[in-house]
Formats: structure tokens, C-alpha cells, sequence
């Protein structure tokens, strides 16, 4: 298993370039499935969630074509979906496969998907993608560790799904993009209240909206969708990884560093640009794809929530953990999301930091001087929590585990390296 190993103690200056959004990619590239047409799909980033999701286009008899794989750019084409099925191989290495359950729902109206398991940072059931379906006309079973879904063959219209009024008891992301890849081609219109505004879904919409699709209330909890026979191919370019340029943001503040991030939108940033403003961070929009963040002599402590979009995200609370430690004064997180979603907080308490977790709320005292140690990464996230803590930690950090890392962020040790920071991949033997 790859090893990162981090000298830490370097101010990190410089610019670096943002990524396509996993997020974004992930819908994207299963939205392919809903048509027999090609699609294109571009600035998809290198990292091993994209490749899971091209294996499984594939195993459903989708011709993906991408080059070398990873790739940034891919081909899809499904012209028979011969095997409606997500096996527990690859759903097993990504939550995100159960994105397939809507296109495959949508276009044969069958699907055996496999239940995604719990995560290490917490239950994650899929039972709102699940109960929708069912208004949809879906009858859904599941045993044995797999969903079974069918729409019964009905005369002339097939097995195709019926438009229905959903409301979501929950925000969800993945659901609602289920349900908006399944409504686009069921029969008359889909209303779904308490839907995502995570930019990523309104990226998917505007996608599908390429392909065909009759879709309006795009960043609004309202969406509604009318269903259409048939979707066509389209070429779509995913947006910039909005978490991928936070990282890098908190990683200039906190190194006391300069940098200068580009390729990204700092539209979609706008609760981490306010939270890092609030802790002393100085931050300058050049123009619409560029933010720059230059580190305070003295971060400053600030409490934050986590919350759905437009609300600081869930996945940037590990790394402002990071930041908090070496921020004067006591700052309280508190995560709302997820249930169990603080297993970096243990891993910086062994670098030095000051952190006591109960429940929720996370209370970080600071600042700390976090020293070098072996740390175990737990989760995507969580990973680019403990890579920013070793950028300031003395000594070197050893992070085991890394292949959660590899899952979202694309070549991350590259990008660190290009602005200052030591950093290596250590390929351990057997790995
Ligand atoms: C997506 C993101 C993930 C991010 C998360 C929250 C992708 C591929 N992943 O995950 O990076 O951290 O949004 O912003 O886009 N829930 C239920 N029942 C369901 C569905 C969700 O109870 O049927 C709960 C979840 O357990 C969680 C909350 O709702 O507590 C939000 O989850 P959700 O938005 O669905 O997360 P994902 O879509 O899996």
C-alpha cells in the first residue's frame, strides 16, 4: 500500500491548476447510459473513482473509450445495456456506482444494483433513492445484498417509469440525481422537492439538458422534470473540483504561504472563502476562474457548521480541522451531514493537536504545533485533513493508507510539489 511521506515546515507559494470535479463526473458519466448515442465527457479528473465508474459502464456492455485509462476525456456509448447490473466488486470500492440505478431504471427499466455498505464515516443508506423510485413505479427487492428494481411491462409504453411529486424527508445528493436521470425519461412530469443545489447536480442538469432533457428549477430545491421518449448523445465539460480548490485554499492559508489557485470557480467556494476571511486568511478574486489565498502572520479561531450547498461543505470539514489547529482561540465544528465523520480528529490528537470530539461537535483549542508521526488515513476527506496537517507539522508525517487519497484527488503529490511543498509517494513492497 502507498505511503505519503511530508517534511513539513515549507510556506507553499506559487499557482496550481484545479481538476474536473469528481462529483460532477460521477452523474455525468453514468447519465451516458440513457442514451444509445455517444456521448463525450470531458476534464474528468485521473483519480480511481473515475476509473471504477468507466469498469462499470463497461461491465453493462457500454463501450467506454478513453486512450490510456485514467483519462480526462472519455467516450460512452451504450447502445444495449445487456447487463443492467453494478456487481459488489466494484460497488464495494464506490458508494457512487449506486448512481447507475437511476439511467438503468430509466432506459430498460431494470436493475440489480449492490447495497452500498456503511462507510467509515457512517450508515449512508440509499433508502430515499429507493422509496422515489418506487412513486415512480418501481417495485424494488432487496436481499441477498443486492437492490432488485423492475417497472412491470405495461402494453405499448413498456417498462417505463411514471412521472411523480417527490419530497425528499432528506437532502440528498446522489438521490436527487437518481431521480433526475430517472424522471428525464419516465412517463409525464416528475416534481421533486428538497432537491440538492449542489453545483454538481445542477452540472448534471445541464447535461442532460444537452441530451434532451425537460428540465427547470436548476439551483433551486424545486425541480421539475418532463419526461421525454428518448435522449440523445452530447458532448458536456465537467465544472472544476470546488473541494479540490478548497484544499489547496486552506493549504496556502495555513503553510502562511501564497497561492494562487486557478481552473476553478470561485462562485461555487463562497462559505470557505467567508469561513477563511473569518480567520484571518486574505483572499483575492482575480476574475471568474482564479482565487488566490495568502496566510495571516495569526489565523484567528472560527466556529463553523457544516450544511448542504449552499452551506460549507461536509467535505472540506477535515481540512478546516487542519486549519483550526493553528488558529489562536478556540473554534467549534460542528458536523450536521454525516454521523461519524471525525475519525481525523484522533489521528491530529497524535500529531499534537488539541481536539475533543463529542458527538457532533468537534472543539479544537489552538494553536498547536503539530509534530510528524505515522497517521492512518480513514476516508477521501479525511486523507487531505492529515496531508495539510503534515505541511506544518516538524518533522516528517508518514500517512498510510493513501488509496483513499487516490479516490478524489488528482495527482496531489505533483501539485503540492509544483508550489513548495515536500511531499512523496512512498510505494511500499506488495503494493
Ligand atoms: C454526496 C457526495 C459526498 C458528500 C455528500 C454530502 C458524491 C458522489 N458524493 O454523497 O462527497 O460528502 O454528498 O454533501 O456526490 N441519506 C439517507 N438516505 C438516503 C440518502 C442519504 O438517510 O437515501 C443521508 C446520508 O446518510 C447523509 C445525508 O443523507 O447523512 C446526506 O447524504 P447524501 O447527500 O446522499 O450523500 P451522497 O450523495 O452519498
Amino acid at each position: 500500500m502507498d505511503k505519503f511521506l511530508i517534511k513539513g515546515g515549507k510556506a507553499l507559494r506559487g499557482s496550481v491548476p484545479v481538476s474536473g470535479a469528481k462529483n460532477s463526473a460521477l452523474p455525468v458519466m453514468a447519465a451516458a447510459l440513457l442514451t444509445a448515442d455517444k456521448v463525450v465527457v470531458r476534464n474528468v479528473p485521473k483519480v480511481r473513482d473515475l476509473v471504477t465508474m468507466s469498469k462499470l459502464l463497461a461491465f453493462m456492455d457500454a463501450k467506454v473509450s478513453a486512450g490510456t485509462v485514467p483519462a480526462s476525456d472519455y467516450e460512452i456509448q451504450a447502445p444495449r445495456l445487456n447487463h443492467a447490473e453494478a456487481p459488489y466488486e466494484l460497488v464495494k470500492t464506490m458508494r457512487a456506482s449506486i448512481l447507475t440505478l437511476g439511467p438503468l431504471m430509466a432506459r430498460v427499466g431494470v436493475a440489480r444494483v449492490s447495497l452500498p455498505g456503511g462507510c467509515a464515516i457512517g450508515a449512508r443508506p440509499v433508502d430515499l433513492h429507493l422509496k422515489a423510485l418506487e412513486q415512480m413505479g418501481a417495485e424494488i427487492a432487496t436481499s441477498h445484498g443486492y437492490i432488485d428494481a423492475k417497472v412491470h411491462r405495461n402494453g405499448s409504453r413498456g417498462r417505463r417509469l411514471k412521472g411523480a411529486h417527490i419530497v425528499f424527508e432528506k437532502i440528498t445528493v446522489t438521490g436527487t440525481e437518481n431521480i433526475l436521470m430517472a424522471a428525464a425519461l419516465a412517463e409525464g412530469e416528475t416534481v421533486l422537492e428538497n432537491a440538492a443545489r449542489e453545483p454538481e447536480v445542477t452540472d448534471l442538469i445541464l447535461m442532460l439538458r444537452k441530451m434532451g432533457a425537460e428540465i427547470c428549477g436548476d439551483g433551486t430545491s424545486t425541480l421539475r422534470i418532463r419526461g421525454v421518449k428518448e435522449l440523445h448523445g452530447t458532448e458536456h465539460t465537467v465544472i472544476p473540483d470546488r473541494i479540490e480548490a478548497g484544499t489547496f485554499l486552506v493549504a496556502g492559508a495555513m503553510t502562511d504561504g501564497d497561492l494562487t489557485i486557478t481552473n476553478c470557480q470561485p462562485k461555487h467556494l463562497g462559505a470557505v472563502i467567508a469561513k477563511l476571511q473569518q480567520a484571518g486568511v486574505q483572499i483575492e478574486i482575480s476574475d471568474a476562474t482564479t482565487v488566490r489565498a495568502r496566510g495571516a502572520k495569526k489565523l484567528a479561531a472560527a466556529d463553523v457548521t457544516t450544511e448542504e450547498y449552499p452551506g460549507f461543505a461536509t467535505d472540506m470539514q477535515a481540512q478546516y480541522m487542519a486549519l483550526a489547529t493553528q488558529a489562536e482561540g478556540t473554534s467549534v465544528i460542528t458536523e450536521t451531514i454525516f454521523e461519524n465523520r471525525y475519525l481525523h480528529a484522533s489521528e491530529m490528537v497524535r500529531m499534537g493537536a488539541n481536539i475533543s470530539v463529542n458527538g457532533r461537535e468537534a472543539i479544537v483549542r489552538g494553536p498547536a504545533q503539530l509534530s510528524g508521526t505515522t497517521v492512518q488515513a480513514s476516508d477521501l476527506r479525511a486523507s487531505a485533513g492529515l496531508v495539510l496537517a503534515g505541511l506544518v507539522a516538524t518533522g516528517e508525517t508518514l500517512i498510510d493508507r493513501v488509496y483513499h487519497i487516490d479516490r478524489g484527488y488528482e495527482g496531489i503529490v505533483e501539485k503540492l510539489r509544483g508550489v513548495g511543498a515536500q511531499i512523496e509517494r512512498v510505494h511500499s513492497p506488495g503494493s
